[in-house]
Formats: structure tokens, sequence, C-alpha cells
């Protein structure tokens, strides 16, 4: 992939998930929508972003010239992180998907681990169970939050830039890798929490939680009740394994929602706990 296919992958990437999510509507959710501009600009910021920290990581297909799929990936110190995968709607199914997924996993190949977030879409799990990625069930944690049964949110403070290096060090620890430059998109996007005694973080936005590191559940227990503290309406948190069945006390507690969602598809690694990964920055 290069600068000058981001902008035609943007549009498959919004199509196929467009029609996806169209399919696979839950009654209870709302009805899905198509990105926004601010959204597209930031999935294009992202990406670009990928192609600036792992040329070589990211891929596209073409027929007739015209690029069709794309899979987009890097790495983090010990861990390979498949970021987004798609193939234009109406060519799926055809062995696109393989071709690329080939060669954006084949960045990563020599790592000891490996990360994606896999859709519901029952084309993507074959391809990472072939991939050689085991596939782990997520919850989703949604709905309108009942502020009387959180946890006390003391000791939590604002992170900035000079609590990214100690945040690294926990992902490398839950992990095998750190965000690293990827910080800055998660920085712009939204809040950053942190603990004040650097044991864990967490980025929201009011309304959804993009990721939570902890050293322990306690520590996890605090960091989402003041997420939950300073959302808005309705809050949502997705991608939670069983193995962060903490989560899901906290939210139940709350008076939340849980359906099940998706998979976190993992190579090399068991669910990392306590934490709670981003969807394409993982
Ligand atoms: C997931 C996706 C990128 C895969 O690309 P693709 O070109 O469709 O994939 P391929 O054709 O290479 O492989 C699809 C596999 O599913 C099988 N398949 C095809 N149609 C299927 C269907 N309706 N139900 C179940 N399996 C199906 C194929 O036989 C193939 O499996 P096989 O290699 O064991 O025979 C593409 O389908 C897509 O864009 N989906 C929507 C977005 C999405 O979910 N992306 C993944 C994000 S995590």
């Amino acid at each position: 992939m290069t600068e000058a296919d981001v902008p035609t992958a943007e549009r498959i990437s919004d199509d196929a998930f467009f029609a996806l999510d169209t399919a696979n509507q839950l009654p209870s959710a709302p009805a899905p929508r198509r990105r926004s501009p601010e959204h597209r600009a930031a999935w294009t910021a992202r990406t670009r972003g990928f192609l600036g920290s792992d040329p070589g990581g990211s891929w596209v297909a073409e027929r007739d010239g015209e690029v069709v799929g794309f899979a987009t990936g890097f790495r983090r110190e010990e861990v390979w992180c498949l970021a987004t995968f798609a193939v234009r709607p109406g060519l799926q199914g055809a062995g696109i998907g393989a071709q690329v997924l080939d060669a954006a996993a084949a960045y990563g190949d020599h790592l000891p681990r490996g990360m994606l977030a896999a859709s519901v879409d029952p084309r993507a799990l074959r391809r990472y169970h072939q991939a050689g990625f085991r596939l782990h069930p997520q919850l989703t944690l949604r709905g309108a939050v009942d502020r009387s049964a959180l946890p006390a949110a003391s000791d939590v403070r604002d992170g900035g830039p000079g609590d990214l290096a100690w945040m690294d060090e926990l992902d490398r620890a839950l992990r095998g890798g750190p965000h690293g430059p990827d910080h800055e998109r998660l920085l712009a996007a939204g809040r950053l929490v942190v603990t004040v005694d650097r044991s864990g973080y967490a980025y929201t936005n009011g309304a959804v939680l993009a990721l939570l590191a902890a050293r322990d559940e306690d520590v996890a227990r605090t960091l989402l009740g003041a997420c939950l503290a300073d959302a808005g309406e309705r809050y949502e948190v997705p991608h939670v394994t069983s193995a962060n069945y903490w989560a899901v006390e906290v939210a139940l507690a709350a008076r939340m929602d849980v359906v099940a969602q998706g998979f976190l598809g993992l190579r090399g690694m068991a669910p990392p706990a306590p934490y709670v990964h981003h969807g394409a920055l993982l």
C-alpha cells in the first residue's frame, strides 16, 4: 500500500463494514451508519501513520489496475497487529482476502505474538483461523450508566506525554509491545486517564472506552469507574474477553447491557488481562 492507495482503501473499508453491520444488525443496537467526515479523516490519518511507522506492513490487491482489497498491519517489538482488512463488497469470498492477508501477515511472521480484532464475518474468521490465530469471543458492555453503583474514582488524574514511557512498559508486560507512535492517535481522539501511582491507564472519549491497561484488577476497576463517571448519557465498552470479567462486573453493577460481539484473534499469547484492547491499535 502506498499513500496514493489510502483514500480508496478507506472507501472499501467503509463500504465493507457498512454492508457487514447492516447484515448483522442486532435489534437492540442503533442502526448502522456511514462514516462521518471526521471519522474518515481519522481513519486516513491513522492508516498513513502505519505506512510511516511500518513501510512494508500494509498491502493492497489490484484487479485491472484498481484497488479492490487491502490489509494494514504493524509491528510493536514482540507483537504483530492487524489493523484493518477488507475486500470490496461484491468481490468477497473469491480468494482476494487470502492474498492480502498472507502478504500482511508475512511482515510479522518472525514475531512470537500476533493480535487482531475480528468482525463477525464468517469469511474473516476462516481466514484468521487458517492464518494460525485462535479466536476468543468478546463481549460489548453498553447502555445508560447508573452512577450510584460506581467505585470511587480516587487516585486518578489526566495523563499526558510525560506518562507514555511507563505506559509503554505496562503494555510490554501485558501484550509484548508498547503502543509507541500509536499514543499520538489515541491522545488526539480522547482523554487519557491514569492512576496517580502509575499502575494503569485508559483512553476514553466520554462515549466509548478506546483502550485500558492495568497492573491488576483493582486498578482496572478504578480506571473503568473513572471512565463511566465521566460518561455522557450512554457509554460503550467493546472488546471485553472472558479473561476480563472484572469489566463485566463493573458494567452490570452500573446497570449496563452485555452483548456478545466479535472475537479477539491471538497467536502465541493468551488474552491479555487486565486489558481492554483497541480495535485497530490493539
Ligand atoms: C473478511 C474479508 C476481508 C475476507 O476477504 P475475502 O476475499 O472475502 O476472503 P477469501 O475469499 O480469501 O476467504 C473467505 C473464506 O470464507 C469462505 N466463504 C466465502 N463465503 C462465505 C460465506 N458466505 N460464509 C462462510 N464462509 C464463506 C471461503 O470459502 C473462504 O474460505 P476457504 O479459504 O476456507 O475456502 C471480506 O470478506 C470482507 O471485507 N468482509 C467485510 C469486512 C470484514 O469483516 N473485515 C474483517 C475485519 S476483522
